[in-house]
């Protein structure tokens, strides 16, 4: 898949906010759930992020991008590629990046972006998919990994696992859940991405034969 540095997929992780997926990204390379990775930049466009310090705990470039500093998206999301492209990255992840990314960036890394949600999509789409879930008294809910296009928490479907609301649960405790399951679910997608062939038939996202260690590689392009 994409850029490779010896062999290794180079993945820029897109994180405005906590960062457990982050660590979760960064503790499964680490240990080798995720292979031939490298996590390689940290974006993030809030300063007060904590994801920031976690980047630091696992020694992860960051590059600090403020909307507001930028008089138009277009140049904001100019500076993004700008680092994408100095630090090769061919995988870019978006872990809670509170941002909608224009058509023209993703042309740039097309099939090369994905998403997690915390909802079983097309349903509870948003920045608050597991409390509309909660609210709306659905009994099984679920997290999302999905490719990125123009629209949000919208493209082909590569993973999803399902999450029951038991009686006994609250919001909180669903959250608990809803987040243990996303940091098991992203390393093994992005895993999965990065091995395996993948291709992408209208909306579907097909996983077929595994590959050789010797050659990971994905049709991805
Ligand atoms: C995650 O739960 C992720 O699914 C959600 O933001 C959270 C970020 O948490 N993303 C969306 O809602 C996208 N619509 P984290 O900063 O602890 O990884």
């Amino acid at each position: 898949m994409g850029v490779c540095n010896e062999m290794k997929t180079n993945i820029a992780v897109f994180a405005s906010g906590r960062g457990s997926n982050f660590a979760a990204i960064a503790k499964a390379i680490k240990s080798g759930r995720i292979k031939k990775a490298n996590l390689a930049l940290l974006v993030c466009d809030n300063l007060n992020a904590p994801v920031i310090l976690k980047a630091k705990k696992f020694k992860v470039k960051v590059a600090l991008v403020r909307r507001d500093i930028f008089p138009t998206k277009n140049d904001f999301e100019d500076r993004i590629i700008r680092y994408l492209k100095e630090n090769k990255i061919g995988l870019i992840v978006l872990a809670g990046f509170m941002r909608l990314l224009s058509l023209g960036f993703i042309r740039v890394y097309k099939n090369r972006i994905i998403n997690i949600h915390p909802a079983l999509l097309p349903s509870f789409k948003g920045a608050e998919g597991i409390k509309d879930a909660f609210d709306y008294g659905v009994k099984i809910t679920g997290v999302t990994v999905h490719f990125v296009d123009g629209q949000m928490d919208h493209g082909p479907i590569i993973m999803q696992k399902e999450v029951k609301i038991e009686e006994k649960d609250t919001l909180e405790s669903l959250e608990v859940k809803i987040h243990k399951v996303e940091h098991k679910l992203y390393p093994e997608a992005i895993n999965s991405l990065i091995r395996e062939k993948l291709r992408i038939k209208g909306r579907r996202v097909i996983i077929s034969n595994r590959q050789s260690r010797k050659r990971p590689q994905s049709d991805l392009r």
